[in-house]
């Protein structure tokens, strides 16, 4: 296995609509594998390809018991209730805000095996599913910010680059 290097934030990779994947090659599982360990190598909870620059609808995530799940070609079937919580991401390290999400999803997934499977997700796991799949599409979570407030943290990137400073509370996806 090996770390990847994850795309920050100003990377066109990051803007790009992810590509079905059409069958669990041996090349997508030594993705996955890859992307698990790089996740935990940045203390992530949640990863999606484009951030290390694989245009695949493919997802990984930390399952909150000591392991991590891949989520290929990952579609909401339901949703439910709303919440409001700080994120983080791993493409805009430093950078944290309140988003707003869907309190519960069912997703419909592919394992790594190939077999499709269900996942009832609330909280934080539901959270990380909407986050991660927001990257799919090329949307990261400062879009859902107002444009003054997205102003302001461009502006700050540009000027001064990422934040050093870590917060405890948050977590990144
Ligand atoms: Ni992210």
């Amino acid at each position: 296995m090996a770390l990847l290097e994850v795309r920050l934030y100003g990377d066109p990779t990051l803007r790009r609509k992810a590509e079905h994947v059409r069958e669990v090659t041996p090349e997508i599982r030594r993705a996955i594998g890859d992307m698990v360990e790089t996740m935990y190598s940045q203390a992530g909870i949640g990863l999606a390809a484009p951030q290390v620059g694989f245009p695949y609808c493919l997802l990984v995530m930390d399952d909150g018991k000591g392991g991590a799940r891949a989520l290929i070609n990952p579609i909401i079937t339901s949703r439910s209730g709303s919440v409001v919580d700080e994120e983080g991401c791993l493409s805009l390290p430093g950078i944290f805000g309140d988003v707003e999400r869907s309190k519960s999803v069912t997703v419909q997934a592919t394992d790594e095996d190939g077999l499709p499977f269900n996942l009832d997700a609330t909280g934080m796991q539901a959270r990380v599913i909407q986050h991660e799949m927001d990257h799919l599409e090329g949307v990261l979570f400062i879009d859902h910010f107002s444009p003054v407030a997205r102003d302001r943290i461009k502006k700050r990137i540009q000027k001064h680059g990422f934040p050093k400073e870590r917060r405890s509370r948050a977590f990144a996806l």
